[in-house]
């Protein structure tokens, strides 16, 4: 078994804000997350595909094909948008970095399994600094 991990990249603005919660106790939890007039980061995506070499190809997985499906899946409609208010899967959801991860997750992990591999892990990195890393629901 071996892993593939490919990396792609996209630029989004959010806030971490709560509606229901009042502008001190949303600047005391999310401190400047919270700033109304939102901010942006540059993501980086890294999708680690686990699986055996196909003897026809000796690949794990056709890079063309993940690189493809997480340009229509994930990055046409992440990058350049508003978190909060573009992007249909975060509809009512908080916009942090481990929900996003996980609804990245709940994507594309079918379409990995249809093609012979299985999705290992997703990491998800808003700055340099702060990233999520997620093994699946089960894991
Ligand atoms: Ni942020």
């Amino acid at each position: 078994m071996l892993t593939l991990t490919r990396r792609e990249r996209f630029n989004a603005a959010h806030k971490l804000y709560r509606e229901d919660w009042t502008d001190e106790k949303n600047k005391e939890v999310f401190g400047k997350c919270a700033n109304k007039n939102w901010h942006g980061h540059n993501y980086e995506l890294f999708v680690t595909v686990k699986g055996d070499i196909k003897p026809d190809t000796g690949f794990i997985i056709d890079l063309k094909w993940l690189s493809a499906m997480l340009q229509e899946k994930i990055i046409e409609p992440l990058d350049h948008r508003n978190l909060n208010l573009d992007v249909p899967f975060l509809k009512g959801k908080m916009c942090s970095t481990e929900v996003l991860t996980v609804e990245i997750w709940n994507i594309i992990a079918e379409d990995i399994e249809g093609q012979g591999a299985e999705l290992h892990s997703l990491k998800l990195m808003e700055t340099e600094n702060n990233f999520v890393e997620y093994y699946g629901p089960n894991a």
